[in-house]
């Protein structure tokens, strides 16, 4: 039977990867996707998403449209696609306008209400900033109970992308990312950008996704190439032609827990700091007595991860 999974977007381009990984893995069953502000505006994540979905004959799969703004900081400057990160996301992804529309019901009461009919039986796959997932722990006390397992795109441990000590998807949110790892799931595993980043996608990848010539494979070559083009020109990654495509790794490690290799640690987010707020604190040389409360990932599959791609991109809705 196909694992349930909702997936949690900011859709931008790497979450455009993980959507439709999700959405055409025979191994999966994406009930719905979820939206937060993020990479851009919310109401731009929820129509790249809906685009996304149309794209590769996937409207079926619901969307619901979640926080504006982070929980605590709502003059937190964010998303940041208008700075240093335009070349990465953009605010409307190149795919065709979709028909269908986002549903009326809030993210944040989709979630507690479809984990609340289904306990245990759903994993909840987070990969933008954890405001709408921070909310529904706020609104239900039964909610993180009710989800099978948790899995996040999120944190660093030797690496940062977007303040020297920090991840985005923590950083835009660390107040609700602070409410979340510290919440006490059944299973929480955290992929970091030290895994994702050696997983990277190369050019060489794109052309064979592009040759597939199915919607998925030619999506996915032309996200990852501007995703390429916008890291070589402003983080490059020190490969050449290369990218992180982080969300997508995510999914690739609910199928197949080979992708990523963790550890059962502790994880904390810094929400004070001067110079270090969003910072995953993860005591990998166990410095403290705080238990272990997530699988962080510390080391990522290349080759499996971009095979996974291949196999599932080429299949048509
Ligand atoms: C994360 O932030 C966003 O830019 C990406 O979609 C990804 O989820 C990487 O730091
Ligand atoms: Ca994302």
């Amino acid at each position: 039977m196909p694992r349930k999974l909702v997936l949690d977007v900011d859709t931008g381009t790497d979450d455009a990867v993980a959507l439709m990984l999700a959405a055409l893995h025979p191994d999966l069953e994406l009930l719905a996707a979820t939206t937060v502000n993020g990479n851009v505006e919310v109401a731009h994540c929820t129509d790249n998403t809906l685009r996304v979905l149309e794209w590769i004959g996937r409207p079926d799969i619901p969307v619901y449209e979640g926080l504006a703004r982070p929980i605590a900081r709502c003059d937190f400057p964010t998303p940041r696609a208008a700075k240093r990160d335009a070349k990465v996301h953009m605010e409307v992804l190149p795919l065709p306008e979709a028909k269908g529309r986002k549903q009326r019901l809030p993210a944040p009461v989709f979630l507690t209400e479809v984990f609340a009919q289904n306990p245990g039986e759903i994993a909840l796959v987070a990969v933008g900033p954890l405001s709408n997932v921070a909310a529904a722990i706020a609104l239900d006390p039964a909610f993180v109970g009710n989800v099978a397992e948790l899995m996040i795109m999120g944190g660093a441990i030797d690496k940062s992308n977007v303040t020297p000590s920090a991840e985005f998807n923590i950083w835009a949110d660390p107040e609700a990312a602070a409410v979340v790892l510290g919440a006490g799931w059944r299973k929480a595993t955290m992929v970091p950008l030290d895994a994702i980043h050696e997983a990277l996608i190369s050019l060489d990848q794109c052309r064979r996704l592009r040759a597939l010539s199915s919607p998925a494979g030619e999506a996915a070559a032309q996200l990852i190439e501007y995703r390429i083009a916008g890291y070589q020109a402003n983080q490059p990654t020190g490969v050449p032609d290369t990218a992180p495509v982080h969300d997508a790794l995510c999914i690739a490690a609910l199928v197949d827990e080979k992708v990523i290799a963790t550890r059962h640690l502790n994880v904390v987010v810094e929400t004070k700091g001067e110079y270090t707020i969003g910072r995953t604190v993860v005591d990998h040389e166990r410095r403290t007595s705080r238990p272990a409360n997530c699988h962080v990932a510390l080391h990522a599959d290349r080759d499996r991860f971009f095979d996974i791609l291949l196999a599932n991109f080429a299949k048509r809705a």
